[in-house]
Parts: structure tokens; sequence; C-alpha cells
């Protein structure tokens, strides 16, 4: 890995196709929870660009929290492994709780994060990513919610990183070697 350089490449889906999606989401999850008070939790560090737009188009009693697990370093590959890094400052039981992801790949994160969310017995739990990579699937999950679904590629933009970089991008590309 060490002698490959990488950079972005061409735009995948645009600031505004974002923009138009996450607005169609925002709507279906206010008929969807029509009132009720829903908790978005947002997995850092990927998911804030997201939770910031979406729930800007949720017409609820909104709030938010973070957690942060253990994710790639910088390598392109799943560990495996999950680790909690930050918990939440809410407390769960009772609430309708929807986790906010960047993208969903192997779903590992996502089978640990709903068991464990689970464990403390909220009202509902639902998964919310703006991209499913279902290529990478490792284990049995599907969101509940999802903006769009994209191909075996490595995604950076609107929230995404390699290496910490690229989460600026306004939009959503793909990484490509130099
Ligand atoms: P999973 O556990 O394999 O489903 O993915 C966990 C995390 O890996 C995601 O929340 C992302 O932070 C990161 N990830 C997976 N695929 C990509 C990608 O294509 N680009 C950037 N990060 C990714
Ligand atoms: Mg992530």
């Amino acid at each position: 890995m060490a002698d490959k350089e990488y950079a972005f490449g061409e735009v995948l889906i645009s600031e505004e196709q974002l923009a138009e999606r996450i607005a169609e989401l925002g709507k279906e999850i206010t008929a969807d929870f029509a009132g009720e008070e829903v908790l978005m939790v947002g997995i850092l560090k990927g998911s804030v660009p997201f939770l910031a737009d979406l729930i800007r188009k949720v017409d609820l009693d909104v709030k938010i929290d973070f957690m942060s697990v253990s994710s790639y370093g910088a390598s392109t590959k799943s560990s495996g492994v999950v680790r909690i890094l930050k918990d939440l400052d809410t407390g769960v039981e009772g609430r309708n709780v929807i986790i906010v992801e960047d993208i969903v790949d192997s779903g590992l994160t996502l089978q640990y994060l709903k068991e464990y969310l689970s464990g403390r017995k909220p009202k509902s739990l639902k998964i919310c990513t703006l991209l499913d990579k279902p290529e990478g699937r490792k284990v049995e999950i599907q969101p509940d919610y999802k903006c769009f679904t994209v191909g075996n590629q490595f995604i950076v933009g609107f929230g995404l990183d390699y290496d910490q970089k690229y989460r600026n991008l306004p939009y959503i590309s793909c990484l490509v070697e130099k």
C-alpha cells in the first residue's frame, strides 16, 4: 500500500442528487414517526454531513447523539473488529432510535451496534444509511432507510474518508490510483 498513491475520481453522486434524495428521506422518516420523538444517533465521523442535512429535513421532535466505533484506519479493507470508542450520552430506553451511518459495507459495524443498542430496550430501532454497498456484505443486515446503492468501489466524499482525507468533498466520489 505504501508505494501506491491515491486521489479522488469523478463525481458519482452530485450535490444536487444528494440534497434531493436526503429531502425525500426526511419526508419518509417524518411520515413514519408522525407525532413521535426520535433520537438520531450519528456514527462518527463519516455520518456528520449526512446527519446534519437529514435532521433539517425531518419535521419531528428530533434529538441527536453520537457514537464512535473503531474503523478501518488507513486501510480500505474491514478488520472485522468493532470497538466502542465513544458511547451515547442519551438514554435509549423507550425511545425511537435511528442509527445514522455513512455506508453499510460488510455490515459488521451495524450488526454489532444493533445488538448493543437493542439490549438497552429502545421503543424502536432503525438503521438509516447514506450509502449501501451490498456486494461487500459479510453478515445479513439490511438498512431500513437508505439514500443510494453503490458498487464495490472505495467511496470518498460527503463524510466518507480515505485515511481521514476527502470527508469535505461536497459530493460522492471514489478512490482512484494516481
Ligand atoms: P462495515 O462494518 O464494513 O459495514 O463498514 C464500517 C465502516 O467502514 C463504515 O461506517 C465506513 O466508515 C467504512 N467504510 C466502508 N466502506 C467504505 C468506503 O467505501 N469508503 C469509506 N469508508 C468505508
Ligand atoms: Mg463509519
